[in-house]
């Protein structure tokens, strides 16, 4: 028996937790309590590899369940992981389960040895497909599927503008809308990125913060996949009566009246069907999934702090399973 599992039996792990709001900086490294035994359709899952998307500790729900404070919060809400206990409502599930999955955003998530997720929130994690890629891909690709699926709308022959090309849920929509012969643009702030944007299927790639000469309403649709304060141009882009999408914060109703479009947010959900579609495209191969830089667990708050953030594009995951080998006697 490793240490992580001997702690575990004592009702203790490893955990990433913050006791008050803020950045990275209020990330601590320490012992927390195993999540309790899974009640209703919960499962606790042995937690292999957990990604992080960056603007997490701005989300509300990282703070906050039902206008209730739930700090010290743990992060991290993308996994992959072993099942090591079911409840009674949890069907088609056994311990033992190689599973990936999506923790919802209002509870504690992934960056520790434990983790409490309800079962229709996961799938089963195809053999080969590493931890550390499956972890990786699920929060993108989730929500790139969902809001091309959804808000979006789009069909064959349609425009989509993207802002923010080489981000990990743009990765995603340039390549799921490229096979739906969805015409993509996105926006880079680097020539660098022009080639990778390219391969993952956009057809124009622009290099600006704030690119001229975008035709008012020649979009069908566009979706910020950077973050907040979406931008005016954004908006006038899109023909009246498209759409356009928010990923971090509200849409600005004035300038969607103003140009005569329909914005709206649109958040991610784990649905099971998703989930199984995207574990067989990494099985077979037809993903590209880019890991930028991998972390132990006990260096989550650099994770987060994005130290070291290497010009390779891509997510930062925290490898869980490295402390459990590396203790394992
Ligand atoms: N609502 C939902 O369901 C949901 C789900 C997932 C993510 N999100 C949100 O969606 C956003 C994107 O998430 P992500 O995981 O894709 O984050 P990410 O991988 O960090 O991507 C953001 C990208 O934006 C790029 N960028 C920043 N400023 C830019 C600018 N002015 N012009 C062009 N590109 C710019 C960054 O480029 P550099 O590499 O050059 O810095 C980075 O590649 C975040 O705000 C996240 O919170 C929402």
């Amino acid at each position: 028996m490793n240490t992580a599992e001997s702690t575990a039996q004592a009702g203790r792990m490893k955990a990433l937790r913050a006791h008050a709001r803020g950045g990275a900086e209020q990330l601590v490294y320490e012992d927390a309590p195993v999540p309790e035994d899974p009640s209703g359709s919960d499962v606790r899952v042995r937690v292999k590899a957990a990604a992080i998307t960056l603007d997490e500790l701005t989300w509300e729900e990282t703070w906050v369940a039902d206008g209730v404070d739930r700090t010290p919060t743990i992060p991290s809400h993308e996994f992959s992981g072993v099942v090591v206990a079911v409840g009674p409502d949890a069907e088609g599930m056994a311990a033992g389960d190689e599973v990936f999955g999506l923790v919802p955003f209002d509870r504690n998530g992934a960056a520790a040895e434990y983790v409490l997720v309800p079962s229709d929130s996961l799938a089963a994690k195809p053999a080969g497909v590493p931890d550390v890629v499956a972890a990786a891909a699920v929060l993108p690709a989730l929500t790139a599927m969902g809001a091309l699926e959804e808000p979006l709308g789009l069909v064959a022959g349609q425009r989509l503008l993207v802002r923010g090309g080489t981000g990990a849920v743009a990765s995603f929509l340039s390549q799921f809308a490229h096979r739906m012969g969805i015409s993509v643009t996105v926006t880079v702030r680097s020539s660098t990125a022009v080639e990778r944007a390219k391969r993952l299927g956009a057809e124009e790639v622009l290099v600006a913060d704030e690119p001229a000469g975008i035709a008012p309403g020649s979009f069908d649709a566009s979706i910020d996949a950077v973050g907040a304060g979406t931008p005016d141009w954004l908006y006038r882009a899109v023909r009246p009566g498209g759409r356009v999408i928010t990923l971090q914060e509200a849409p600005d109703a004035d300038l969607a009246q103003k140009f005569g479009v329909d914005a709206d947010f649109f958040l991610v959900e784990a649905r099971p069907d998703a989930l199984t579609r995207l574990g067989a495209e990494l099985a077979a191969g037809d993903i590209e999934v880019a890991v930028a830089q991998v972390y132990p667990l006990a260096e989550g708050r650099a994770a987060y702090a994005g130290t070291g953030r290497s010009e390779k594009p891509g997510k930062t995951v925290l490898d869980v399973a490295a402390r459990e080998s590396s203790d394992t006697a």
